[in-house]
């Protein structure tokens, strides 16, 4: 499989290291408009089957060309969600297949965005999926840890372990902490922002939105994280999940904690999380890139970070015998094991081998997409079966079946 990875990130760089790994791939190119930051990729894994290039992916006629010239099976999107329109289009343009880890973003509805859906996550992609189907080809979107494995593990809890389902709750919560840093995203504060002010988007029975963290739980996360605070964002498993699985309600919590959550709220309340330009003495700048770029890149933080992050399915409703059952299904990375083994960090890492066994499958055969599809689209046992084959593992743990609602 030849594949054209956009994006030389956190998540970028650790799709070409496991990918280095992997003989089904037969070529990568790595690209980013930071031309020394792909080629920093190529330098680390010193491969001969891959190479960098420059581009900007808010370049519709740079991106289109880069893919022709590649002309790889695949395109793999690892650059912030601002650009996935971009690079989803380009795909389609040069008829080539596409792969992302973040959703098309969504609008909030312009009078009521606190209780009324506007444009939702991917709502942009899925319109295309007919275009995509009569051209052949697939968008597999997001496919990471959360969207993505996460997704797996809901089709899983329905295909196998479920015979009705009352809640799909999303958790996402970690032990991470970084040295010198008393804040220190591990993935890109771009999309870290923009999924956490965002309205909270919910699934009960049709989609509604609420105020940002709100849906307060503390849950005890496994493997000794213990317990995180976590509350409502806006996720695309909610997005996902509903489409593919019968589930009367699905929510996306994220541990922030509570120290994580009044910094976003300060971030917020000084406009810091503004995504559009301000003109300062001549200088146009948007105050979510000056900030960004004040905060260490999560790409590099890996050495002086610390604990496990753990990403799941907690699911309630009654088991394949008709009993009230709950279980979360999940998947915990140890940064020091993945910067050990991989050099990478643990969050960039644990989302990175998504895309990588996803394309194994496509290139196997097993996995056959068609059109604009997410993850629990596609039969999970075979994903499932080749995590442990990449060093890491997933887990079923028994939950109290009266479920964990706030
Ligand atoms: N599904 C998941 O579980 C999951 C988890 C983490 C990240 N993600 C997604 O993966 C993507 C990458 O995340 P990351 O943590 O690696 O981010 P990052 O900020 O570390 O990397 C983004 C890269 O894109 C490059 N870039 C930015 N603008 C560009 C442009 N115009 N043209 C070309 N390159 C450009 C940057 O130089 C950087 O190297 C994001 O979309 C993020 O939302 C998904």
């Amino acid at each position: 499989m030849r594949a054209l990875v956009i994006g030389a990130g956190g998540v970028g760089s650790a799709i070409a290291n496991i990918a280095s790994r992997k003989s089904f791939i037969t070529e990568l190119v790595i690209a980013d408009y930071d031309a020394s930051k792909a080629h920093a990729v190529t330098q680390k894994i010193q491969d001969p089957r891959f190479t960098s290039v420059e581009v900007d992916a808010g370049d519709l006629v740079a991106l289109e060309g880069l893919i022709r010239k590649v002309a790889p099976d695949v395109v793999i999107n690892a650059v912030d969600p601002r650009f996935v329109m971009n690079i989803f289009n380009a795909s389609k343009n040069a008829g080539v297949n596409y792969i992302d880890m973040a959703l098309s973003l969504s609008i909030a509805h312009p009078t009521d965005p606190f209780n009324k859906v506007g444009v939702k996550l991917g709502d942009d992609q899925f319109a295309q999926h007919d275009e995509w189907l009569s051209k052949g080809k697939f968008a597999l979107i997001g496919i990471g840890i959360e969207p993505g494995l996460s997704d797996i593990f809901a089709r899983y809890a329905q295909d196998y372990l479920f015979s009705e389902i009352d809640a799909v709750t999303i958790l996402d919560g970690s032990s991470l902490t970084v040295d010198g840093y008393e804040f220190a995203p591990s993935f890109s504060i771009w999309t870290t922002i923009e999924e956490c002010l965002n309205p909270p988007l919910i699934w009960n029975e049709g989609w509604h939105t609420a105020k940002p963290f709100t849906g307060g739980v503390t849950f005890d996360f496994p493997e000794g994280i213990g317990p995180v605070e976590c509350v409502d964002v806006e996720h695309e498993e909610v997005v996902l999940i509903p489409q593919k699985i019968k589930a009367k309600k699905v929510t996306f919590k994220y541990g922030l904690g509570n120290d994580f959550i009044e910094k976003l709220k300060t971030i917020h309340a000084l406009g810091l999380s503004n995504k559009q330009k301000v003109n300062y003495r001549g200088m146009e700048i948007a105050p979510r890139d000056f900030l960004a770029s004040l905060l260490p890149d999560p790409a590099t933080i890996g050495p002086i970070m610390h604990g496990k992050t753990c990403a799941g399915a907690h699911v309630a409703g009654l088991n394949k015998e008709g009993k009230p059952y709950a279980c979360y299904i999940y998947n915990v990375v140890d940064n020091e094991w993945s910067m050990k083994n991989y050099g990478d960090q643990a969050v960039v890492w644990q989302t990175a081998i998504n895309p990588v066994i996803a394309m194994e499958l496509i290139a196997n055969g097993t996995w056959k997409p068609a059109g604009v599809v997410g993850p629990e689209w596609l039969e999970p046992k075979p994903f499932l079966d080749l995590i442990e084959s990449y060093g890491s593992s997933w887990h079923i743990r028994d939950e109290d079946p009266a479920g964990i609602e706030a």
